[in-house]
Formats: structure tokens, C-alpha cells, sequence
């Protein structure tokens, strides 16, 4: 998918996504800058599950594989 993660990674940003956005870790967790969390659409459940196992949680916490 051509979610951000992977426009990262083409703008030769290393961010790591150890399951390949299969929503099985949280390694590709990032802080949304204010103006665009809220242009999101909300995490589904899945999402919000592995959000709540990450480290250092915001409120403007997200997992970048899931931000399209
Ligand atoms: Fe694992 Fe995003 S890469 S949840």
C-alpha cells in the first residue's frame, strides 16, 4: 500500500515497520504532527489495540504503516 510509511521510506526516511503493516507490532509508531492528526481517519480497533502496548503513548500517537 502506499501508506506513509512507505512514502518515508522512498524519501529515504528509515522508519522501521517490523510486520509490514499486518498490525502485529508497533515499531512503526510515530507522533502526527497537531494540524494533521486530525485529517486522519480514526485508528480502527486493531490499531488502537497495538497503540495501547506502544511506548510512550500520545495523544497524537499513531502507527504509520496504518496512515494512508
Ligand atoms: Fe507493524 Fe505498522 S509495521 S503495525
Amino acid at each position: 500500500g502506499d501508506n506513509v510509511m512507505a512514502r518515508q521510506h522512498r524519501h529515504g526516511i528509515e522508519l522501521e515497520g517490523a510486520c509490514e503493516a499486518s498490525l502485529a507490532c508497533s515499531t512503526c509508531h510515530v507522533y502526527v504532527d497537531e494540524p494533521f492528526v486530525n485529517r486522519l481517519k480514526n485508528p480502527v480497533e486493531e490499531e488502537e489495540d497495538m497503540l495501547d502496548i506502544a511506548p510512550a503513548l500520545q495523544p497524537n500517537s499513531r502507527l504509520s504503516c496504518q496512515i494512508i
